[in-house]
């Protein structure tokens, strides 16, 4: 039996327009994703008490056909075991073992699907278990690339390499394309997350951004305007002008918002983190419902988004600088 963790992210950066090749600086946070895995003679077997999802056990032989039988929103219980389906057929081709059986245990302090990193952490930490249950110990860049091809798979084609290389590598991270580095000397930014109790479908939102872009000019010149703001906010990052940092954000979240992916009560989190003195405030993820983050030395965001009607919960993340990690 091997246990592994992996952290969840936030975007300060660039969600959407990197999955079209611009950059994007996602930040793993102190928020984990842990999966033991044990050996089993066949098949795969999952636990998960704690993805927001009630709790669900599902046995299965893992060729996609039985449903799990559970008291939960249909989408997030297929996205959850598409993600642990795809990590075992990474984990089976990495170690050699086609017929390889394990049951999986997943506990996580990241809500499922609130733009927060929860499925690249859960599969990350999954192959990690996984193969190293096996004998076999990959680097977190292998772990990465895996992660960012189970993401694909159950993103239809659609993912780029940002929240999977975050969640392996840990730290602040730039992205882009296929060029994946660690970013040194960020250090620890004041962020302040707001969550609405709600999900966003993100191969939903990608493919919607993939319409607007292909269909509209202006849409595909806002996904460069994205990037433009990633390139900018990259010369701010490493000095303390939090204040800079802010209004790029702020901007970061009006070019989202044209895109199509938030939501009246991101855009409720938003206004009310900055309203009470954050230098700026976003979106982070996929969208659609979730998560929004804000950059505040002080208090004042984290009290005004408590009583936020409609912000289920807010809490400070701080910088996670380690990755993956065996438990
Ligand atoms: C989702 O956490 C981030 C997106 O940019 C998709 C991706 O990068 O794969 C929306």
């Amino acid at each position: 039996m091997v246990t592994s963790s992996a952290p969840g992210k936030v975007y300060l950066f660039g969600e959407h327009a990197v999955v079209y090749g611009e950059p994007a600086v996602p930040c793993a946070i102190e928020r984990r994703a842990r999966v033991t895995a044990t050996e089993r003679e066949d098949g795969l077997r999952v636990h998960a008490d704690d993805l927001k999802l009630d709790g669900f056990t599902v046995e299965y032989d893992g060729d996609g056909d039985t449903r799990p039988d559970v008291e939960a929103e249909r989408p997030l219980v297929e996205a959850a075991m598409g993600y642990v389906n795809e990590a075992v057929s990474q984990v089976r081709e990495a170690t050699g073992t086609p017929e390889a059986g394990f049951e999986i245990q997943i506990e996580s302090d990241i809500p499922l699907g609130a733009g927060l990193g929860s499925s690249a952490a859960v599969v990350v930490a999954a192959i990690d278990a996984a193969t190293r249950e096996l004998g076999v110990e990959l680097t977190p860049r292998e772990i990465a690339d895996r992660a960012y091809r189970v993401e694909s798979a159950v993103q239809d084609g659609q993912a780029s390499r940002a929240d999977t290389f975050c969640s392996a590598v840990g730290g602040a991270v730039r992205v882009e394309g296929d060029d994946c580095r660690t970013l040194d000397g960020i250090g620890n930014l004041p962020f302040v997350i707001g969550f609405d109790g709600g999900a966003g479908d993100t191969g939903a939102l990608v493919a919607g951004v993939r319409r607007l872009r292909e269909e509209h000019d202006f849409a595909a010149d806002t996904v460069r305007a994205i990037g433009d703001v990633v390139r900018e906010g990259e010369n701010v990052l490493g000095t303390d002008d939090y204040e800079s940092l802010g209004e790029l954000m702020n901007f970061n979240h009006g070019l989202l918002s044209a895109l199509g992916v938030s939501s009246r009560s991101l855009d409720t989190m938003v206004w009310a983190a900055r309203d009470a003195g954050a230098v700026g405030a976003k979106l982070t993820g996929a969208g659609g419902g979730g998560c929004i983050v804000a950059l505040d030395e002080g208090d004042d965001a984290l009290t005004a988004l408590k009583y936020t009607p409609g912000c289920e919960d807010a809490f400070r993340a701080e910088l996670d600088t380690e990755g993956v990690r065996r438990e």
